[in-house]
């Protein structure tokens, strides 16, 4: 149970002039954006719009090139995060920024525990832990290491230092964006809470009727351009989005073709089992999405690392096409057709200091039998040929992939498993901080990818998008594959199947 937060005295935020360039790229240009006190308000834009540089202006960890940040309308002379930290601003990235291998308290009193070894500094920390627990609902163990901890700990973790810090203002850059359905509206619930005692809070996410059930009120970024501030009750997110892209666009998901009836099995799994998973078998035909729904930590994941190789199984094994994988590795599964999107983009996807190019090229490199400068070449087409096709937006695919949006370090990920035309692919979180526009470009694209013979397999925490894309779809729970539902089911059955007989609000 939450107790009341403590209230604080309401600070608001505004942005005056800010514009901002990158290489001679304006990629904010003259916001003018006022936060009042104590109020939610949801900051929207499609992938590459601006926003986590704008929250970065906000918190002092970028400096703009023109204007200014005010606190309560006054210059605020924000210059460093520590500045910010310092006058109440908190921001909450997409990407967090915890030290993993220390303590979950040690994070949360981040750079006051050198002091703890000798005097009363720890004891009174861990008083203000609690107190900050209670407030929250959290039960996290104060001596836990985070890198222990799933993300959505970890994430609250991060929450409890910016409270901790005595945060007024809190800025929040796509936080639901991996959490699964029950995390979400706990998050939701707190955050609302914050603000009712006072804080003043900038929402940043793609989920538009998240951002529409929580603030007081929204902004929308486009291409660096803040083209509109209105009130949450004055939209749906058909005209948030009309707004972000400067057209109507009707969102909703691609028609599925049906399996041709002698469709052959192109992927079949046998009894595989590691660790959590137990006893895994599954079969997707050609031409079909197969989708494979659970609560994060069900197995997911660990399930496709298995079937492409990147784990070796303890038990059970995998065919494509009818012949069965020996010695499995990512190497041999690729040989054999099949690729996987992994699931996070940082850890398991891209070598974030070299270029769009090279990243999306990585896997096929090996391939071209072509003399180095006619490899060059066939590269550059087929790079930018396939970035087309996920619709990536970059300045020029030589840029390193860091400097590229959320979104589009993504696509640029799917991207990159595309061109190397499997015959079955495997997707984890496809459309994980993707704009809705770019998520119906990507959800086309693993329809087309299916009629033209690809056996797919999907795995999302969002039951909507499982639902929606695929033509059957496969429920984990604790390592098992326990339900199996047809395209057309209900999403609160598939949503009771993950859940099983535990309660909803588990940990
Ligand atoms: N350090 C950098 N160097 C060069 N370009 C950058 C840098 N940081 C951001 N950009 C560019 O600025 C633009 C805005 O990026 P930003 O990350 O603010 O977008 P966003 O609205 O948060 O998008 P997303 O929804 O994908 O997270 C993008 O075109 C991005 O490539
Ligand atoms: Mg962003």
């Amino acid at each position: 149970m939450m107790t009341p937060v403590a209230q604080r005295s309401g600070l608001g935020i505004s942005a005056r002039g800010v514009g901002k360039s990158y290489g001679g790229v304006s990629v904010l240009r003259d916001v003018d954006l006022d936060v009042r006190p104590g109020e939610i308000l949801g900051l929207v834009g499609e992938n590459g719009a601006g926003k986590s540089t704008l929250l970065r202006v906000l918190a002092g960890s970028i400096r703009p090139d023109t204007g200014e940040v005010l606190l309560n309308g006054e210059p605020a002379g924000i210059r460093t995060p520590k500045d910010a930290i310092s006058r109440g601003v908190s921001l909450i990235s997409q990407e967090l920024a915890l030290v993993p291998a220390r303590t979950v308290l040690e994070n949360v009193f981040l750079g006051s525990w050198d002091g703890w070894a000798g005097g009363h500094g720890r004891a009174r920390d861990l008083q203000t832990f609690q107190r900050l627990q209670e407030e929250t609902g959290f039960r996290l163990a104060p001596d836990a290491i985070v890198a222990s901890l799933p993300i959505g700990r970890q994430q609250q973790v991060e929450i409890l230092k910016a409270l901790a810090r005595g945060a007024q203002v809190l800025a929040l850059d796509e936080p639901t964006a991996v959490l699964a359905g029950h995390e979400k509206e706990g998050l939701l619930d707190l955050i609302r809470k914050l603000a009712e005692g006072g804080t003043t809070v900038v929402f940043v996410s793609h989920f538009l009727d998240e951002v529409l059930s929580i603030a007081d009120r929204v902004a929308v970024l486009r291409d660096g351009d803040l083209v509109a501030t209105d009130d949450a009750s004055s939209h749906q997110p058909a005209s948030l989005v009309a707004m972000m892209v400067g057209r109507q666009v009707d969102v909703m998901y691609p028609t599925l073709p049906p399996v041709p009836e002698d469709a052959p099995v192109a992927l079949s799994v046998e009894g595989l089992s590691r660790g959590m998973v137990r006893d895994v078998s599954l079969q997707v035909r050609a031409g079909e999405i197969l989708g494979v729904a659970g609560l994060v930590g069900s197995g997911r994941s660990e399930l496709l690392r298995m079937i492409f190789g990147a784990d070796t199984p303890a038990a059970g094994r995998v065919l494509v096409h009818g012949a069965p994988l020996k010695a499995p590795s990512p190497a041999r599964a690729m040989a054999a057709g099949l690729a996987l999107v992994p699931e996070s983009r940082k850890e398991q996807g891209l070598a974030l200091t070299r270029s769009v190019r090279d990243n999306v090229a990585a896997p096929t490199l090996s391939r071209r039998r072509l003399g180095p400068f006619a490899k060059r070449k066939a590269e550059r087409r087929a790079v930018a040929d396939v970035a087309r096709r996920v619709d990536l937006r970059a300045k020029g695919l030589g840029v390193p992939i860091w400097t590229l949006s959320g979104g589009n370090q993504q696509k640029a990920l799917f991207a990159k498993w595309l061109l190397t035309e499997p015959s079955v692919l495997l997707v984890d979180e496809p459309t994980r901080g993707v704009d809705v526009v770019a998520k119906q470009q990507i959800h086309g694209l693993i329809v087309d990818l299916a009629a033209s013979g690809v056996a797919v397999v999907v795995v999302s925490s969002e039951v909507e998008e499982v639902l929606g894309l695929a033509h059957r779809v496969v429920v984990m729970r604790r390592g098992r594959a326990v339900a199996e539902f047809a395209q057309n089911a209900a999403a609160g059955d598939v949503v009771a199947a993950a859940f099983g007989d535990e309660a909803r609000n588990h940990d």
